[in-house]
């Protein structure tokens, strides 16, 4: 079974660097899919209030007969919740049916509908009571980060962005590595758009790994958490089966050659407001 290696967090916090995403897991199916992936070695979960598979994700947790210290719970406050979070949080807890929360993020900043401060707020209070261990955001861009902390004084412990070779966010990322928060991609096969993709193709032959276990490869060596997604058993093992080679300098620089601007497949966070 993998050896997950954990990051250390500037809360000082420990969380693994590989988990599985939930996002278009249907509810009825979470729990037999999350089941699948801990038997491989996952013990990340990364949900969200919006992808409405909570009550699934509680159901797995319940049905592991592995200690709750060993797993590791993300979800995330959805953007129309930001002035209600406190809500939202007891909300999305009593469907995990948990005491305590690994890591809470709030999931857009949804700049115009001005309550992200607000939200971040209350996370730094749920964070003191105990109920988080970990507090942080996703997809905010350098003007919403600093606004948290010029505000508050505090800095998240983790910004989820979009993030795959097809679109690497430098510019973003360094700003993180100042701040010391870490940077976990979200979509980091690019849904699996890249996959097909002929340098990374070449690369895989060379060690014998898919595109995809180097894709992940790339992400790990650059210190990235990742949630890769599936639903399919197969591939739950082999986006965990990356911990057996190294891709070299020479591969690493191919790969971030691959950025493009045109590269981003989701929403832009400056104008997203869902
Ligand atoms: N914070 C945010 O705003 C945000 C936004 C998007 C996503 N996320 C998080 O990030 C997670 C991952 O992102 P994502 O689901 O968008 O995309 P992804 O993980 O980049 O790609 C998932 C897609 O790739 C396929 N796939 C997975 N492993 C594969 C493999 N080894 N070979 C071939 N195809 C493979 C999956 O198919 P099957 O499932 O059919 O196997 C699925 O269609 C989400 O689940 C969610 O937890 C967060």
């Amino acid at each position: 079974m993998a050896n997950i290696p954990n990051v250390k967090l500037n809360d000082g916090q420990f969380m693994p660097q590989i988990g599985l995403g939930l996002w278009k897991v249907e509810d009825a199916q979470a729990d037999s899919i999350i089941t699948q992936a801990l038997d491989a070695g996952y013990r990340s979960l990364d949900g969200a209030a919006i992808y409405r598979n909570e009550m699934g994700l509680g159901k797995a947790i319940q049905n592991s007969l592995l200690p709750r210290e060993e797993l590791y719970i993300t979800t995330k406050l959805w953007n129309d919740d930001q002035a209600e979070a406190r809500k939202a949080f007891t909300q999305s807890m009593d469907k995990l049916k948990l005491k305590y929360l690994d890591l809470y993020l709030i999931h857009w900043p949804a700049p115009r509908k001005e309550t992200y401060v607000q939200a971040w707020k209350t996370l730094i209070e749920l964070k003191k009571e105990g109920l988080v261990k970990s507090i942080g955001v996703s997809n905010f861009q350098v003007e919403h980060l600093k606004r948290i902390m010029d505000e508050t004084g505090v800095v998240p412990a983790i910004n989820q962005i979009e993030l795959h070779p097809q679109f690497q966010q430098k510019e973003l990322r360094d700003f993180h590595t100042q701040c010391q928060i870490q940077t976990e991609s979200w979509s980091p096969l690019g849904q699996g758009k890249i996959l097909e993709n002929f340098v990374i193709k070449t690369i895989g032959k060379k060690y014998g790994k898919t595109s995809a276990q180097v894709i992940l490869k790339w992400h790990l060596q650059n210190q990235f958490v990742v949630i890769p997604k599936s639903v399919t058993p197969s591939r739950i093992k082999e986006n965990i089966n990356v911990f057996d080679f190294n891709l070299d300098a020479d591969d690493l620089a191919k790969i971030n050659e691959l950025d493009s601007a045109a590269g981003r497949i989701g929403p832009n966070p400056m104008t997203a407001d869902f």
